[in-house]
């Protein structure tokens, strides 16, 4: 298995805790990727770092939680799938150092990290992570939690992955050419794993949409599940970078005929 699969598939949100403050250094290194991290979009999506216990910060579905990054975007055109592209490469580089995390756009006091993280009119913070060190179990309301949202299962790739139009899923020989792509797709965590990614591959591309459902968009948080089209595009094209390949991510709707609530978010090329 590949590195980067590996660490999209062993991932998991954590909501347990040690308690522990992070390492001088981890810290240290997680800001400064903090400030590297780019998006294909070109829209700037910025970090700050803040202390639970400084700030007075919790949520309800974590404990032993220290310190929190909140994630900040301008708000405007493609700031949601540059926010889950730039933010889900924090959460798979915390990951890699040993550091869990929980996407967090919902379960929270939002005012209250909106103005530590010094929100300015015209931003917005869709979403905050706890940065920490796993606990050795979960809490009995994470367990709860996960089985309530299906957390360890994703949907199958036919589900996902379409041929050239809408209604024919990637045949099987199609979908073993791209395989590890597909699972690093599929692996990605969303809001409430609802996983509203649709992608129908073409010879000109991967075109990558949104499948909306009801109650994720507000003024605070954008559309959360435009963020999450943009955490599986991220992981592809962090999948094809790996293979050594240049993926291109572009905005041009390609017009193919898709079902209501389906909208057009962005399209990988690969070139040969
Ligand atoms: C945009 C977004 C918002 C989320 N908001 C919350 C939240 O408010 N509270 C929470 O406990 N989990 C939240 N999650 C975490 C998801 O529930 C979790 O990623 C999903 O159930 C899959 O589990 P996994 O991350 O362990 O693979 C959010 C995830 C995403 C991507």
């Amino acid at each position: 298995m590949s590195e980067l699969l590996k660490t999209i598939k062993g991932r998991k949100s954590v909501r347990t805790f040690d308690g522990k403050p992070l390492s001088t250094e981890h810290r240290a290194q997680l800001e400064e990727i903090a400030r590297s991290i780019t998006n294909p979009f070109g829209v700037p999506v910025r970090f700050v770092l803040l202390d639970a216990k400084e700030h007075g910060l919790s949520s309800p579905v974590l404990s032993g939680d220290t310190l929190y990054a909140a994630g900040i975007v301008p708000k405007g055109p493609h700031a949601e799938e540059a926010y889950g592209y730039a933010f889900e490469k924090l959460v798979l580089c915390a990951w890699s150092l040993g550091i869990g995390t929980t996407w967090i756009g919902g379960t929270m006091k939002r005012e209250l990290f909106e103005r530590a993280a010094g929100l300015a009119e015209g931003e917005m913070m869709p979403c905050v992570t706890p940065l920490g060190y796993p606990a050795k179990n979960r809490s009995l309301r994470e367990t709860l939690m996960r089985k309530g949202v299906g957390a360890d299962s994703r949907l199958p790739a036919e589900k996902l992955f379409f041929d050239g139009h809408w209604d024919a899923p990637l045949a099987p020989e199609k979908q073993a050419a791209m395989a590890d792509l597909i699972e690093m797709v599929r692996w990605a965590p969303s809001a409430v794993n609802k996983q509203p990614w649709r992608i129908i591959v073409t010879d000109q591309g991967c075109h990558f949409y949104e499948k909306k459902d009801k109650g994720f968009v507000s003024d605070k948080t954008g559309d959360l599940q435009r963020i999450d089209v943009g955490i599986a595009l991220c992981h592809f094209v962090m999948g094809l970078e790996e293979q050594g390949r240049q993926p291109e991510v572009v905005t041009s709707d390609p017009g193919l005929p898709v079902p209501e609530g389906v909208e057009y978010v962005a399209t990988v090329r690969v070139p040969e």
